[in-house]
């Protein structure tokens, strides 16, 4: 049994985001998570992650500026995702195959700016085209937000939804040495190219140990439906051995940092919906949940993850559950591309170690006087 997070070697060292796990605490370039939530826009995170400080009016203006006017995405990008389209790719392995797409046209230096201003119109044209619209121009008049839902669906999105999801992709901008980002870092640190890492992260984020949880916990929600079964659902799954989505993380024994800002927004969400009900069903599931697993997991201190309250904050603001990783990558691509830089600013290529514990000395033995062997499924 695990309690500490000592299966995780320290690879390197960042400035761009500290987690402290014990403590349940997560800091964007020494400004706690709850210091930014809410109060900034996407721009001004990522030019936080990106320069160090929070930008001034004019430093925003014209990053914001820079960001919007990189938007539109190269045409073999659309062809591709059209192409995936027919054949009924899911949108996050649509959305990894187009990323190697993004740097199309563009001057390698202008590659980090350009990925992310056009992840979300990569993300919008792949729904599009899926469910047989055509894809939207991106609006230069409109914030990384609000034109990401504008893409969605072509209408002006309201300032409560922009304000949702701008809380959310804050919130997911950069957590320390996650599995993408790490994925991201080996990449660049081989003195590949910023695209490549891209293409590597979201690879590793469509798992759903990682960022592929939040539609399967959203599903969970979903099934237990009303307060009343709540009790007898978890206790079901957890009897079958199944895991809760939405709980337990390598890094925090405690409960996530982040679930309290994403909690405080999908109320504000569910409120101007009128569905409060669901809202407060999401709540009871936390608390019995924690029972529960305490109950059944005795000392593997499991507690709610950022999943958990993303999932019930995307479903509010509108999002299908099948952008909801899609959208993860939407808000990490400005942390991933932060990493790459950070990189390859002081490289020395990742090369971790394994412990070899196979069989040692063997010796060669001619074909047919080896003993038979049938094995015909991969180990
Ligand atoms: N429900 C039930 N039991 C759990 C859960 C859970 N959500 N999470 C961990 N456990 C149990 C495991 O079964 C294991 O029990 P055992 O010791 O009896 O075998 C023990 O806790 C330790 O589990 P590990 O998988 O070794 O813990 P690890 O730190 O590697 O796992 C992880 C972290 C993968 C996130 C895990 O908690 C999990 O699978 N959670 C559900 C999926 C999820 O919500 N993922 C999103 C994570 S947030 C993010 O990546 C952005």
């Amino acid at each position: 049994m695990s309690t500490q997070n000592d299966f995780a070697p320290i690879v390197g060292q960042t400035q761009l985001s500290s987690v402290d796990g014990q403590a349940g605490r997560l800091a964007i370039r020494g400004y706690p998570i709850e210091e930014l939530a809410g109060r900034v826009t996407y721009e001004e995170a990522a030019y936080l992650l990106w320069y160090g400080e929070l930008p001034d009016t004019m430093a925003l203006t014209d990053f914001a500026g820079q960001l919007a006017s990189r938007r539109s995405l190269h045409p073999a990008s659309l062809e591709l995702l059209k192409a995936c389209a027919a054949e009924r790719v899911a949108p996050i392995d649509a959305i990894g195959m187009a990323v190697g797409t993004l740097g199309l046209g563009v001057a390698q230096d202008d590659a980090p700016m350009t990925l992310v201003a056009r992840f979300p119109t990569l993300v919008a044209a792949c729904w599009r085209l899926l469910n047989g619209h055509a894809p939207l121009e991106p609006r230069l008049d409109l914030g990384h937000a609000a034109n990401y839902l504008f893409l969605l669906d072509g209408r002006l999105p309201s300032a409560g939804r922009v304000k949702a999801v701008e809380t959310y992709l804050v919130t997911l901008i950069d957590h320390g040495i996650s599995a993408s980002t790490f994925a991201a870092r080996v990449i660049v640190s081989t003195q590949s190219d910023v695209v490549a890492a891209l293409a590597g992260a979201v690879g590793a984020l469509k798992g759903p140990l990682h960022g592929g949880a939040p539609g399967p916990t959203l599903q969970m929600l979903l099934e237990i439906g009303s307060l009343d079964r709540v009790e007898s659902y978890l206790r079901d799954r957890l009897a079958r051995g199944k895991r809760l989505m939405g709980f337990g993380h390598r890094d925090y024994k405690v409960r996530d940092p982040r679930c309290d800002v994403l909690a405080a927004a999908a109320q504000a969400v569910y409120q101007a919906e009128q569905n409060v009900a669901t809202y407060a069903l999401a709540r009871r599931v936390e608390e019995v949940a924690v029972r529960l697993l305490a109950a059944y997991k005795p000392g593997r201190r499991l507690y709610a993850n950022v999943e958990f309250y993303a999932s019930l904050l995307m479903h509010g603001a509108g999002l299908p559950a099948e952008l909801f990783t899609p959208t993860f990558a939407v808000a990490r691509a400005a942390g991933w591309v932060a990493h790459c830089l950070e990189q390859q600013r002081a490289n020395r290529m990742l090369q971790p170690q394994t412990v070899y514990t196979g069989p040692q000395g063997r010796r060669w033995i001619p074909l047919e006087q080896r003993p038979a062997v049938r094995r015909t499924q991969l180990p």
